[in-house]
């Protein structure tokens, strides 16, 4: 199916005031997959912010510890690219990893000394004086409130970090953190394959205090393409049926039923093929019928609403 040519990626605040994004981010979690040389990368990048996806997701563990100094790479052979994208990175998992000698077991750390070295490592291999998003990757259950409050206000006071955020919070989580530093945005797993963020509050608790959430795995990391269990298939044929009645890409539809949610979802990409990043972006021009959007509802959960 041809894609419109002049496809622009529109862009959204995650909160009033708040940090600008484009509508769609693309993860670079996998990047290390794709086998590009640093020209490949950096022509890769350029045609990202040629369609206005500008803003690239990272985390200080992706690719092994690798991910963040191969972007960087790209950005040191082409410094005028820093200006013109944002950054979003993560800490506080800590891997076994030959990289990482000292961690003997598998754990989180949101400590205020592990998440500044964190950021300023992270600074360190993306080539960049600052963040635009510091995410706490996971919720630990040693955490201190306070404490990562006061990591992030010294973050950001110092410039090194212009936002803060979290990722797999729950409501309950977020909103307890977010009244001691404003955060910018609550990034969790959504798909079809995944919708509990749509009925354990998560999205509620953020529409109502008008921040965005940013939705990972948004194609169910590629399952929805290949797994073979009923729920993954019937997904499937119902989006299939929409998309071809619609004369729209399968994965465009999909993007659009995530965005369609009025808490405003920011879908993540995975993909390192430009040609999928523009179906993602299509998606942000047209929105599903009411019955379709619950046809994919219906579809996800196995039954009707009630
Ligand atoms: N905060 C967190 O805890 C967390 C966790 C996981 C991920 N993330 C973020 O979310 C981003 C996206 O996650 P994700 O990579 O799992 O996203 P995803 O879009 O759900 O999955 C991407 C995978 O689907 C495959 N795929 C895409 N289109 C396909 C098609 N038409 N047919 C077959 N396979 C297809 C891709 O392969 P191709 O490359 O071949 O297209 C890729 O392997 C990550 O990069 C990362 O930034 C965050």
């Amino acid at each position: 199916m041809t894609l419109p040519t002049n496809l622009h990626c529109p862009r959204i605040t995650t909160r009033e005031h708040g940090l600008e994004l484009s509508r769609i981010v693309a993860g670079m979690w996998r990047m290390n997959e794709w086998g590009m040389s640093v020209e490949q990368r950096v022509a890769f990048i350029e045609q990202c912010i040629e369609l206005g996806v500008s803003s690239f997701d990272h985390a200080d563990i992706y690719g092994d510890y690798g991910v963040e100094g191969v972007f960087g790479e790209a950005l040191r052979a082409q410094p005028s690219l820093r200006g013109r994208i944002q950054l979003v990175s993560k800490c506080g998992i800590k891997l076994v990893s030959s990289k990482r000698p000292q961690h003997t077991i598998q754990h989180y750390d949101t400590t205020a000394a592990h998440i500044i070295a964190s950021a300023e490592e992270s600074l360190r291999q993306l080539a960049t004086d600052h963040l635009d998003l510091l995410l706490i990757h996971r919720p630990d259950p040693l955490m201190d409130f306070d404490e990562v409050a006061e990591a992030f206000t010294r973050l950001q006071r110092d410039g090194k970090v212009k936002h803060v955020g979290v990722s797999n919070f729950t409501r309950h989580q977020f909103e307890c953190l977010n009244r001691r530093v404003a955060l910018a945005t609550n990034q969790v797993e959504f798909s079809p394959m995944v919708v509990a963020p749509m009925f354990d509050q998560t999205f509620d608790g953020l529409q109502d205090l008008g921040i965005a959430p940013m939705a990972w795995s948004p194609l169910g990391g590629g399952r929805l393409f290949t797994s073979n269990d009923a729920r993954a298939s019937e997904v499937r044929s119902v989006i299939g049926e929409i998309a071809g009645r619609m004369e729209k890409p399968f994965a465009s539809v999909l993007f659009a039923w995530i965005m369609q949610l009025p808490s405003r979802p920011i879908p993540l990409t995975g993909t390192g093929r430009f040609e999928s990043i523009r179906e993602a972006v299509l998606g942000a021009t047209f929105t599903l019928e009411r019955g379709d959007w619950f046809r994919i509802l219906r579809a996800a959960r196995g039954h009707e609403v009630a």
